[in-house]
């Protein structure tokens, strides 16, 4: 089987009803990035940060993956499939995708203030659990924070990403504005013979990249024309 990589952005989400970030209306627009999605921001005002969060998985307990995230899952028939997202939302597994790599976290988990990424303290919460408080602790001791990459912080599974970009035969993005680094340089990796797609109603490609096969449609339309072309290239 040859290997599919797809990379995914807020955009894969918008249809399930998820805001994007930079879209008119995005998320950006209604929240100070600064003060809810950095470091500097929850040191401030930890309340105001895990009051932010707490809304973003209630949230996820309204929506429902989209055709585009079925479609995708369903790829897997046909090909080695890893799923690299930017969001941190649970629509790719909800939608059967088994192997995802999420590079800026996942809002069903949470971990220590200290050390985000020590595995010991990072925890899985159940639907009932999705209301975290100021006082709640991790198993180290300190306040139980969401399990979120923010702004200025390091991407931990940035080489895991890496590895499977350059080996991947072939490279479908999906609904992103490819603003955020290190996450948006993930395409440079592919090789010259890897063949790459943008689905994005939008799309905001840079320079430097002449050999895109772009749709420009919504996730769900976009996933289901290219099934089609994918069936040539098994
Ligand atoms: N289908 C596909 N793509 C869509 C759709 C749709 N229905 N609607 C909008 N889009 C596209 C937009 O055209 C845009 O290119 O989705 C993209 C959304 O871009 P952003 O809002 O910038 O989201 P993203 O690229 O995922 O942001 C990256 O920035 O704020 C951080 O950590 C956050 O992971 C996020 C990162």
């Amino acid at each position: 089987m040859k290997n599919l990589v797809v990379f995914t952005g807020a955009g894969m989400s918008a249809e399930s009803g998820i805001n994007t970030f930079r879209d008119a209306g995005g998320l950006w627009e209604q929240y100070p990035v600064e003060q809810v999605a950095t470091p500097e921001g929850y040191a401030a005002n930890p309340e105001l940060v895990i009051n932010f969060y707490n809304e973003r998985r209630k949230q996820l307990l309204t929506v429902q993956p989209n055709d585009g995230h079925r479609g995708v899952a369903e790829w897997e028939k046909d090909f080695r499939v890893t799923v690299i997202t930017q969001n941190v939302d649970n629509l790719h597994e909800r939608a059967g995708s088994h192997h995802v790599i999420h590079l800026h976290g996942e809002l069903t988990k949470v971990c220590s203030s200290r050390n985000p990424n020590d595995p010991r303290y990072i925890k899985e919460l159940k639907p009932e659990e999705y209301e975290v408080h100021l006082g709640d602790k991790a198993g180290d001791g300190t306040q139980l924070r969401p399990f979120i990459v923010w702004f200025g912080e390091s991407v931990p599974r940035m080489d895991e990403a890496v590895a499977a970009v350059e080996q991947a035969d072939i490279l479908v993005v999906i609904g992103t504005s490819l603003n955020v680094y290190p996450a948006a340089g993930l395409l440079y990796y592919a090789r010259p013979e890897t063949k790459i797609f943008l689905i994005d109603p939008k799309p905001n490609l840079a320079g430097g990249m002449p050999h895109v096969h772009v749709i420009a449609k919504g996730a769900s339309e976009g996933v289901k024309e290219l099934t089609e072309t994918l069936k040539e290239l098994r």
